[in-house]
């Protein structure tokens, strides 16, 4: 596949801003014994019923109306189940979607992480209206950090979009990811969920 993890982060997580969620968790785990990779998306926008949630899965349904049609969900899915995972789709009308797409790392087409930091600061500087949260689990050891407690300290949503504060964040995500990835447990900022 031509995408890395990362942009499927941004395709979907795009999906739920554009769907009007306000807040938009995003969910990584890895685990290297289990071979897996779990990525999960969930958020409070208007949702879908049935039928939309069965149309998602045809590569030319959109309701948007600039281009003619919708690739973001159907490349994930295809993306997952060529690596011997899925991709699930929980919605419910006025409440919001739950996507979670599953892969086996071991898999030779398995995507390459990209730029999570990358991906997770455009997000915050380019929605700095919306709440984010984000986890990352690696073998059993995880990281999160959300936008609501950045805006608690900072005392200002408006400093959320400021270069200081997205290059501080990318600092932050980086070093956090990197230390999970290298199987150190320092400096991980909080919650150590085993
Ligand atoms: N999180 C979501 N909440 C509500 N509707 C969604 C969500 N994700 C996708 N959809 C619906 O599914 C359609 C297809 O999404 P996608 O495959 O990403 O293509 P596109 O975003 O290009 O339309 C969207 O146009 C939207 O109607
Ligand atoms: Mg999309």
């Amino acid at each position: 596949m031509l995408q890395d993890f990362s942009q499927y982060i941004l395709d979907i997580a795009e999906n739920s801003l554009k769907a009007d969620a306000n807040i938009v968790d995003i969910d990584i785990v890895e685990d290297t014994k289990d071979k897996t990779l779990t990525l999960t998306v969930a958020d409070n926008g208007k949702g879908m019923d049935e039928k939309e949630v069965l149309a998602l899965h045809n590569p030319f349904y959109t309701t948007r109306t600039e281009r003619r049609v919708g690739l973001g969900i159907p490349f994930l899915k295809y993306a997952a189940e060529l690596c011997g995972g899925s991709l699930e789709i929980l919605s419910e009308k006025g409440k919001g979607t739950t996507i979670r797409a599953s892969f086996k790392s071991d898999c030779i087409d398995c995507p390459p992480m990209g730029e999570i930091a990358d991906t997770l600061v455009a997000l915050v500087v380019g929605w700095p209206d919306r709440d984010f949260s984000f986890r990352y689990a690696f073998d059993g050891k995880s990281f999160s950090v959300n936008t609501k407690e950045i805006i608690e300290v900072l005392e200002d949503r408006r400093l959320l979009a400021k270069p200081e504060t997205a290059l501080w964040l990318r600092r932050y995500l980086k070093e956090n990811i990197e230390t999970l990835r290298s199987g150190g447990s320092e400096c991980i900022a909080e919650d150590n969920q085993s």
